[in-house]
């Protein structure tokens, strides 16, 4: 059965289904779906590209954040380094590899976990980060993970998450669904149907009529889970502001040359969980670390 035909089987059970949920057939299938089943084509000579599809140096540059982050943080061990929508492992490959070469210590220290719900690219990835099997980890979801200190990084993955489609006629929000109709998939508009849905609309500023726009409600709620998770925990691409662990003081120079439009990720400090052993937004800032000894 080809994915046309299972998404027809499911309209024609359950009636028109709202958009996030062929978009989540359609990318997350286990045996059809453009991720899920492995057949996604990321990097120069596939569908699109990414920072990681593209060489090494961005997990070269990612991993001396990493070892900086393991020396603010005061050196734990372990030091855990999740990552989430890993795909076939090459950020992680390159990224485990840079940390060996150059920060032996934080290597050693170093516990890589991936999250992975496609038994699929797990597998992928297991073959890819062979050489790691000692520091490399694999869980289905992020509920999963034990609480940690450490990193929870990803590329490019908030926005490969489903979306609700939606409309404003000008008096009401209408949710985007996708029915059959005169043989191919089309658009029908319904009343918003889950609570989830009707909650971030009522919280959306006025648009003009006609308008259609994507609402990412597991994007949004993400953050929250993980820093449920996390007991000390630093997550890369927070809001664009300057990182609370490299400072630009007198004493860190280095830092005050960042250009404010940086591309290089942004970083924030979840809030610790009542449990938290300790906070490393209260502590002192360690001395700055010698940047220039990292090949380019
Ligand atoms: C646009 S690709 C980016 C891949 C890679 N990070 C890169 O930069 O080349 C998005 C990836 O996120 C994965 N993904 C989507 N939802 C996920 C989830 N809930 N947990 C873990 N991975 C997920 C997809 O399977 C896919 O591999």
């Amino acid at each position: 059965m080809s994915l046309s035909d299972l998404i027809r089987d499911e309209i024609a059970r359950r009636g028109p289904i709202p958009f996030r949920d062929f978009m989540e057939l359609a990318l997350y299938h286990p045996g059809h779906g453009y991720y899920a089943s492995g057949r996604a084509a990321i990097g120069r000579a596939g569908d699109f590209f990414t920072n990681v599809s593209v060489g090494p140096l961005f997990g070269r540059l990612l991993a001396r954040q990493f070892a900086e982050m393991w020396e603010r943080l005061a050196r734990p061990e372990p030091f855990v380094i999740v990552e989430q929508g890993a795909h076939r492992g090459d950020f992680a490959h390159d990224a485990l590899t840079s940390l060996r070469e150059f920060a032996p210590e934080c290597f050693a220290a170093a516990e890589y976990h991936i999250v992975e719900p496609s038994a699929a690219l797990a597998q992928t990835q297991r073959q890819r980060l062979a050489e790691f099997a000692k520091t490399a980890h694999w869980h289905g979801s992020v509920a999963d993970l034990p609480p940690f200190i450490g990193v929870h990084f990803s590329n490019e993955l908030l926005d490969a998450f489903p979306v609700h489609l939606v409309r404003w006629t000008g008096s009401q929000w209408l949710e985007r669904h996708v029915e059959w109709r005169d043989g191919a998939f089309a658009f029908v508009d319904r009343a918003p149907g889950t609570t989830e849905l009707r909650a971030r609309l009522g919280a959306l500023p006025p648009v003009p009529e006609s308008c259609v726009t994507e609402i990412n409600t597991a994007a949004m709620s993400s953050p929250s889970t993980t820093a449920f998770r996390a007991r000390n925990t630093i997550v890369p691409s927070g809001p664009r502001e300057r990182s609370p662990l490299t400072p630009r003081t007198a004493a860190n120079p280095t830092r005050s040359r960042v250009p404010a439009r940086s591309t290089s990720p942004r970083t924030s400090i979840s809030p610790p969980s009542p449990n938290a052993p300790c906070n490393a937004a209260s502590r002192s800032p360690a001395s700055p670390i010698n940047i220039t000894s990292w090949p380019a």
